[in-house]
């Protein structure tokens, strides 16, 4: 336990289950003394968050689809009337559709297109907009990326186009937001099994590489993750913003 976030209030999104990068976050903030309000995607997803979350004190659990500007608008107003005011968010959403993560690149749809850039990317500029209104102690965003988005994994296709904008939109962003002290940065992390990660054809063969060439000769945990997350959610980063900050164990820099 420590007290990096005490009294900090933060918004995390995208814990689907244990194995989730947010659950990972939220842990690691929680033991630093945050605040946290949880979001989930239906039902079955407060099950599985009530059952994590049972026995924590100060954690509160809200619904919310991001392709709904409705139901961002109603989170928000929630955190509003109850917080007044929120010191982080941590955007930890992404979805493409099975097809477009199974066939080849160019067999993209249109439809395909669109939803991988509405709920991983424009999702991401829709939270900034609301959340900079209830940051007026300045803050921090928080999103997760994959370096799918500069170089190519055959299969992760549309999502690796999905974080070339989103990592482009965490710049804009976080180039805008800076005057109210608001910080902007991606943490790219090394891959992770999770549900989402299942949904990627050759997943178990990219874990594999990983640990074998990767400079720690591991791959990466929700410890990692979650360390990194409080450090970009503190005072500790306070000088950095629009950054993607690799947390691979130094896969990233290996040429073969
Ligand atoms: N797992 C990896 O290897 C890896 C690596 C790098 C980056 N990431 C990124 O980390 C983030 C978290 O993914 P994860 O791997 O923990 O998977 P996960 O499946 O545990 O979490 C993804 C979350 O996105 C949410 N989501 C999807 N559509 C949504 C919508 N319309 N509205 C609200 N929420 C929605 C899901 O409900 C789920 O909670 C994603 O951005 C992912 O691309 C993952």
């Amino acid at each position: 336990m420590g007290d990096l976030l005490k009294n900090k209030n933060i918004l995390i999104m995208g814990v689907r289950n244990k194995w989730s990068i947010a659950w990972g976050i939220a842990k690691a903030a929680k033991e630093q003394g945050a605040n946290l309000i949880l979001t989930y995607l239906g039902e079955r997803e407060k099950e599985s968050l009530d059952k994590l979350i049972a026995g924590m004190d100060n954690v509160e659990t809200c619904p919310c689809d991001v392709t709904s500007d409705e139901n961002l608008d109603e989170l928000f107003s929630n955190i509003k009337n109850k917080y007044g005011v929120i010191h982080g968010v941590v955007h930890a959403i992404a979805f493409a559709k099975s097809e477009d993560l199974q066939d080849t690149f160019v067999n993209t749809s249109r439809d395909g297109f669109h939803t991988a850039m509405d709920v991983s990317v424009y999702s991401l500029i829709a939270v900034a907009k609301r959340a900079k209104e209830l940051m007026t102690e300045g803050g921090s965003i928080i999103t997760l990326t994959y370096r799918g988005s500069e170089k190519v994994y055959p299969g992760y296709n549309i999502m690796g186009v999905a974080k070339a904008a989103l990592e482009a939109s965490v710049r804009y962003t976080a180039h805008e937001l800076g005057a109210q002290n608001i910080r902007v940065n991606a943490i790219s992390s090394g891959p992770v099994k999770t549900m989402s990660a299942k949904g990627v054809k050759n997943f178990s063969d990219i874990l594999e590489i990983v640990e074998k060439k990767s400079f720690l000769r591991r791959n990466v945990t929700l410890e990692d993750l979650g360390g990194t997350a409080v450090y970009l959610l503190s005072d500790l980063s306070s000088g950095l913003t629009g950054e993607v900050l690799y947390i691979d164990a130094g896969y990233n820099n290996m040429g073969l």
